[in-house]
């Protein structure tokens, strides 16, 4: 079965939760496509040479969930011959037999048009910002700054800006404990795979 499940949404909204949670869930295989942008941000010199080689075991670096590879990852994400590089290796992945969940910001708009479930999962900027405050530490309002700064980046380039599809299913988990979240992506899910 080719069946893919796109996750879309700002910075720390969620989705690399869902998305592991979805795919354990129906037996599908997860990519958190943001590694490929922390990765080609933090390797450092020519982006687009960078993204053209890059290997499995760069997606393993320990280095890639500070705040500083996050800033990386939407500099270089806003170029277009990086975003070029890395597509087919995404589109493989989503179309591969077996199920496919990708989260990400462009994944149903640009990366997977055809995605059987698009979901666009977002918080308010408070929210999002206090959970990675949770896993990063430091100073909140400057996370919350950072968070503010790289969503505007993110909505506002002009190659595969974040925004929901037009039919994506949008999920706030501003008031939802991870539980509830989940539920209801795997609602979603359940509801339109093919009868077997
Ligand atoms: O985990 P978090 O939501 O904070 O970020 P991420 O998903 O790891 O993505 C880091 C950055 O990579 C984003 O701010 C985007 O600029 C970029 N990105 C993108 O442009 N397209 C994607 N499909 C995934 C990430």
């Amino acid at each position: 079965m080719i069946f893919t499940v796109a996750i879309d949404g700002p910075a720390a909204a969620g989705k690399g939760t869902i998305g592991r949670a979805v795919a354990d869930r129906f037996g599908f295989r997860h990519l958190d496509t943001g590694l490929l942008y922390r990765a080609v941000g933090v390797i450092g010199g020519d982006p687009v040479a960078a993204a053209r080689a890059l290997r499995p075991e760069d997606l393993a670096r320990d280095d890639l969930r500070t705040l500083q590879a996050g800033q990386a990852a939407s500099r270089v994400a806003a170029i277009p011959e990086v975003r070029a590089a890395l597509l087919d290796f995404q589109r493989r992945f989503a179309r591969a037999e077996g199920g496919a969940v990708l989260d990400g910001r462009d994944i149903g708009t640009v990366i997977c048009p055809e995605a059987e479930v698009k979901l666009y999962v977002t918080a308010s900027p408070e929210v999002r910002a206090h959970r990675r405050w949770l896993e990063v530490g430091g100073d909140e309002a400057r996370v919350l700054a950072e968070v503010k700064e790289r969503d505007a980046r993110d909505m506002g380039r002009a190659d595969a800006p974040l925004k929901p599809a037009a039919d994506a299913v949008l999920i706030d988990t501003s008031a939802m404990g991870i539980d509830e979240a989940v539920a209801a992506a795997c609602a979603v899910v359940a509801d339109r795979l093919p009868p077997r």
